[in-house]
This record gives structure tokens, C-alpha cells and sequence, in this order.
């Protein structure tokens, strides 16, 4: 086939469709239901290619993937997450601090693989297309890779916890990560007992979801309001999301 020849634009069949979304709206961040259960190479190895399908700036591709199984490096990785947890609970006002104390933000130890995704400053150059002006593209190009994997894991039923209470420094250097790159996100993956039905800190009144009508501004920041028939699609789609019944009216 004409290499440039065109894939259909035609949506993807409804079951196709409603996956995507149910993948997007039930995945969660996972601290406390990993089970030690092994994760099988070719579902591992399938996230990874999810992860290496992401957007990158400049087709850049500045991400690497460190595979981390060894207990001790685990355990080195989970005792400097200890001190910065404790050093961050002093950072919220005194009558927050019990809860935040009591909150679990993590599962190194629990589960089976750790994944620290990197972005490599240098990967194609010092002149990248799309980050000639704005630095931080090519960071926000390794985030992508972080949401595919963690969006692929949950279609295939494993749990991702994302854990950055850590100076980025000791976790560079119990990586040996060169200077050049670096740690974007650490992940806690593995099998898990089942994902909460909502956000762990906003079920602990920590946090609740934003209303996205309130979110939206239309042509200059600060005009809102000005397409009511939107906002009321919005709010509804929102309630609906929110209840797990978001419905896909476009016909196959
Ligand atoms: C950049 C980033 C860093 C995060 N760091 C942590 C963390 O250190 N510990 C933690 O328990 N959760 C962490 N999370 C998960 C968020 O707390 C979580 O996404 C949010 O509360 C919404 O819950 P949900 O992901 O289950 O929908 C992080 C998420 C992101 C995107």
C-alpha cells in the first residue's frame, strides 16, 4: 500500500469506543492494592510499546524505561521516598498534616515493578522542531509516554501508582542516571486487587473534582459563560462520567 495513502477517519466501533473511555475514566492511581503476583512479560512489554507510541516534540522520543525488580534498589528507592514524606508533611498547614500523614502515597515495596520513565535533554540535538522556544517540550513529551502506559496497563487490568515525594537528585544517583537525563516519573507497577471507583484523596475529602464548566474560557482567559449550550452538555456529560454512564451517541 502507497505509503501515504490514508487510514479511514471513520470513529472506532462503539465498544472500541466506549474501552478508551472506560480505560480513561476508571484508571486510578494505584498505592495500596498491588498484589505480588509476577507481571507477565508480554503484557509488560505491550506497555511499553504503548508508552513508546506517545507524542514526542520534534519526534524526539526522549524517554527511556528503567526496569527495576531488585528488592534492594526497591528498598533504597522506598527509604528515600521516607525521608521526603516526612519533610513534605511540614509543608501543609498543622491541621492537615495527620491526614496527610495517614494518606498512602506509594507502592515501591508492594509492587512487583518499578518504572522510572526519563527524558534525555540531548536525544536528537540541541535544535529540536517544537522546542526551539519553549524548553520544557521535550519533559512534557516524556509525560505522554507516562499516560499511554498508565491508560494501556489499565486496559489490561494492572495497576500504576506515580510516586514524586522524593529529591530528584537521590533518585538520579541510586539510578546511576547520567546527568543529562533526567527522572520524570517513578511508577509502581503490578496486578492489583481492584482500582477505587473514585480518586483515593478526593474519597479522603483531601480534594474534590474541579467542575470542568468552570474550566473553560472561551477565545481570551477570563470570557466564560458565553456558550451556554456547551456548558450544559458539559455538565451533564461530566454528572454522567461521573456515575460511569458517559454515553457515545455517535452511530458506528
Ligand atoms: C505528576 C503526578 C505525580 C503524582 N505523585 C503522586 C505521589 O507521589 N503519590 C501518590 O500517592 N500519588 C501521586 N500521584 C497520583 C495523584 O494523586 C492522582 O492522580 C490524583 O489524586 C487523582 O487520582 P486518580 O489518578 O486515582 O484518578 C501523582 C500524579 C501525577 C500526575
Amino acid at each position: 500500500m502507497d505509503q501515504r495513502t490514508l487510514l479511514p477517519a471513520t470513529p472506532l466501533p462503539i465498544d472500541q469506543r466506549e474501552g478508551v473511555y472506560r480505560a480513561i475514566l476508571t484508571r486510578r492511581d494505584t498505592r495500596g492494592e498491588f498484589l505480588p503476583d509476577p507481571v507477565p512479560d508480554d503484557l509488560l512489554s505491550r506497555i511499553l510499546v504503548a508508552a513508546h507510541h506517545a507524542p514526542s516534540v520534534g519526534y524526539m522520543q526522549p524517554w527511556s524505561f528503567l526496569v527495576i525488580r531488585e528488592e534492594g534498589i526497591k528498598r533504597q528507592v522506598h527509604d528515600a521516598f521516607l525521608k521526603a514524606h516526612a519533610e513534605a508533611a511540614l509543608m501543609f498547614p498543622e491541621e492537615k498534616r495527620d491526614v496527610y500523614r495517614a494518606l498512602k502515597l506509594e507502592g515501591i515495596m508492594e509492587a512487583p515493578i518499578n518504572i522510572c520513565i526519563t527524558c534525555d535533554r540531548d536525544r536528537a540535538g540541541p535544535a529540536v522542531i517544537g522546542r526551539t522556544h519553549i524548553r520544557a517540550m521535550d519533559l512534557y513529551s516524556s509525560v505522554c509516554a507516562v499516560q499511554n502506559l498508565w491508560l494501556a496497563a489499565r486496559a489490561e487490568g494492572l495497576g500504576v501508582g506515580w510516586v514524586s515525594i522524593f529529591d530528584n537528585g537521590t533518585v538520579q544517583r541510586l539510578l546511576n542516571i547520567p546527568k543529562r537525563v533526567v527522572p520524570v516519573a517513578y511508577l509502581c507497577l503490578g496486578k492489583v486487587r481492584g482500582y477505587h471507583q473514585r480518586p483515593e484523596l478526593e474519597a479522603a475529602g483531601w480534594r474534590e473534582r474541579l467542575p470542568l464548566d468552570q474550566l473553560i474560557h472561551f477565545d481570551q482567559w477570563g470570557r466564560q459563560g458565553t456558550d451556554e449550550a456547551l456548558l450544559r452538555r458539559l455538565r451533564n456529560d461530566q454528572g454522567a462520567a461521573q456515575s460511569g454512564r458517559l454515553e457515545l451517541s455517535h452511530p458506528d
